[in-house]
């Protein structure tokens, strides 16, 4: 099933109550020259909206939006909840939240709330449901932003009295009696045993580690404070105003599950920084990261796009982008030339609806002055101008964009990721790690790939992969057991029960598939081991293994990293890899593919390309640094390279755009 996509907007991030308003009908003037057609603002005014409690000054904001409508803007109006005023906090001292060491997160930046604090549901549902009864009918206003980043700056999980007792609540709920939650984590270990749900705290501050069923409990319940915290202003604007809710969220947060708190909204959308993120949140080596200082980790930025895509069930935007250098990431280099043209075309690929510049002007004071707008401080057109301008002409000539559904799907889990963190049993172990090497995988093979939820409907794709699923769903073992898809699971899927615990059967506990993980090995980077080139594979070896030196064939064959699994298998289960140990690495029966350990690129790319080659997908091998994404008709080149690549004899441009019919 094929899905049409709307002309690409473009918009930015506005913050009227930060300058004169003699600024801004100008300021307005120019967005809509620069071919901008939306306008986000007011997600951090509230002490101008409301200076005192209960004192509520609209005629600022009002004047704003009417100045930006009048220009022919359209206004995504944010919520301010993240910016709890000073006063809330003489009126709410107990609203902060604590870290895990139990210190307070003070007044003096911004989301310092806890999200177990209930008054503060009521206050932030109280105004947005002013925001909303003000301007709901207003013809400007396009849609909502509830909120404003959860999870940035670490502020999911709260060590506080409110969230002590909300986790108890929680517990209750979920285990009823006592004694089922002393089964269901083990707790005759170490005396653990509870008698009462108030005996039970938060998991910090143990002497040693916590059982890992508590710290799991945790971070579920803490998931599910943020869900219902963006619930309530949810249904509160949802009774006033029928324009989309949409959230801005972030790269690389794991610490809840987006997809419950998506399908309280409309409209998914994040915030990328494609150099801010590349040190630390893209999980390489300084070699790649030093390649793409200047341009960003080639495939991080797309996997958000294809997570949040699903996430926002088919709608999605960027409603921040870096337009230059950020203040934020350990070093702060500004972009390669093109580079903001760049990333917005790969959004755009990637289905985006709109995407915005984070923001108009760059400001003169306080933490983010040294963050670059689209507008210099000096109110001149700063770098990124140009290409706004150029790429919004751009965006007209090539046109509307239809989609059709990948052929992959790629299976990502959030509370995976929480189980890993409660239990990573070595220092390089990550659900989302793991993940986006997959993901990295299939982009080198020039592949549309969906990322999916657990829990989602499969039918239509040929092949679909569920790495590090630390547990089975019913819809997913169900899926397996009907569908004519291939499935490529492993290292580590199914290795939990629910309650945390190894199960009984052992992993990857699949009936059907006649493999135990009998035990498991953890190494440090750098004492990776060598994968022998893949048995039965010989696409994946290109059939060249013995022509090539033994230094050639490792390199060729890639290694095992960070995990290894030692399984007992059946006779019915076909070994398809090994280490040059002999320990096997890759089984499979009728339509399952198990991994027993987590292959290094090398290893990965070899092993997807064989896997997807044989379910009869087509492959396109790209040169490193290049990625690819195709409409029905169109073929997007992403050349992340700052030097020219030559693909199919068409000579792709250093940090560029290549967009070309589909032959
Ligand atoms: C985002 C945030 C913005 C701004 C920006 C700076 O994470 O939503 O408010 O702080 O970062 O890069």
């Amino acid at each position: 099933m094929s899905q049409r996509s709307p002309l690409a907007q473009l918009g930015c991030c506005y913050y009227p109550e930060q300058w004169s308003d003699s600024l801004w009908k100008d300021d307005a003037r120019r967005m809509v020259d620069l071919g901008m057609s939306i306008v986000r603002i007011g997600e951090f005014s509230w002490s101008r909206l409301e200076p005192a409690p209960g004192e509520l000054n609209w005629d600022w904001l009002d004047r704003a939006i009417n100045t930006l409508g009048d220009a022919g803007l359209k206004v995504v109006l944010g919520t301010p909840t993240a910016t709890p005023p000073r006063w809330m906090l003489h009126k709410h001292p107990n609203m902060l939240a604590l870290d895990i060491n139990g210190q307070p997160r003070k007044f003096g930046s911004r989301r310092h709330y806890c999200f177990s604090y209930t008054p503060y549901h009521d206050e932030s549902k109280r105004i947005a449901s002013l925001m909303a009864e003000r301007y709901a009918q207003h013809p400007a206003l396009i849609g909502w932003q509830l909120d404003n980043e959860y999870g940035c700056h670490d502020t999911i999980r709260s060590y506080s009295t409110s969230a002590l007792k909300a986790f108890r609540v929680f517990l209750a709920q979920r285990y009823s009696t006592i004694s089922a939650l002393n089964e269901a984590w083990g707790n005759i270990f170490w005396s653990m045993e509870y008698q009462d749900f108030d005996d039970i705290e938060l998991p910090n501050q143990t002497v040693t580690e916590a059982n890992p069923s508590h710290w799991l409990d945790f971070y579920r319940f803490s998931s599910e404070q943020v869900v219902r915290f963006n619930r309530i202003q949810a249904e509160a604007i949802k009774g006033l105003s029928d324009k989309p809710l949409i959230h801005n969220y972030m790269g690389r947060i794991t610490e809840f599950d987006h997809y419950p708190l998506g399908e309280d909204l409309d409209i998914a959308s994040w915030d990328t920084y494609p150099l801010g993120f590349l040190v630390d949140r893209s999980g390489t080596d300084s070699a790649w990261q030093k390649r793409f200082e200047r341009q960003g980790d080639p495939d991080l930025q797309a996997f958000h796009h294809d997570l949040y895509r699903t996430v926002g069930r088919g709608r999605w935007w960027v409603m921040e982008q870096q337009p230059g250098p950020v203040n934020w990431a350990p070093n702060n280099p500004a972009p390669l030339p093109g580079m903001v043209a760049f990333w917005t075309w790969e959004a755009i690929a990637h289905q985006a609806e709109a995407v915005c510049y984070f923001r108009w002007r760059q400001a003169p004071f306080a933490q983010e002055q040294m963050h670059a707008g689209i507008m210099r401080p000096d109110n001149q057109p700063a770098t990124a101008y140009t290409e706004v301008l150029e790429t919004s002409k751009r965006i007209a000539s090539v046109g509307a964009l239809e989609f059709a559904q990948a052929e992959i799907a790629l299976v990502f889990d959030y509370e995976s990721c929480w189980a890993w963190e409660a239990q990573p049993q070595g220092e390089n172990m990550s659900g989302f790690g793991l993940a986006l090497d997959f993901y990295r995988a299939l982009r080198r093979l020039g592949l549309n790939v969906d990322i999916v939820a657990p829990s989602a409907n499969l039918s239509g794709y040929k092949v679909v992969f569920a790495p590090g699923l630390f547990t089975w769903s019913s819809s997913l073992l169900k899926a397996i057991g009907q569908s004519q898809a291939v499935f490529v699971l492993g290292p580590r899927t199914g290795s939990k029960t629910k309650d945390f615990q190894i199960p009984q059967a052992l992993p990857p506990n699949i009936a059907g598939f006649d493999c135990k993980v009998t035990h498991v090995e953890s190494f440090a980077r750098g004492n990776e081991r060598a994968w022998a080139s893949d048995l039965n594979n010989d696409t994946a070896t290109s059939g060249s293994k013995e022509k090539l030196s033994g230094q050639a064939q490792e390199k060729l064959s890639g290694q095992a990293q960070y995990w290894l699994e030692h399984c007992e298998v059946g006779p019915d289960i076909e070994v398809c890899a090994t280490l040059e140990d002999g320990t096997p690495t890759h089984f499979r029966q009728n339509n399952i593919h198990y991994l027993a350990a987590w292959p290094d690129a090398v290893a990965l790319l070899n092993l997807v390309k064989g896997v997807v080659s044989e379910a009869g997908i087509d492959v396109v091998e790209l040169p490193e640094g290049v990625r690819r994404r195709v409409s029905t008709t169109k073929e997007f080149l992403f050349n992340y390279n700052a030097f020219a690549v030559e693909l199919d004899d068409q000579l792709l441009n250093s940090a560029s755009v290549t967009i070309r019919d589909r032959v």
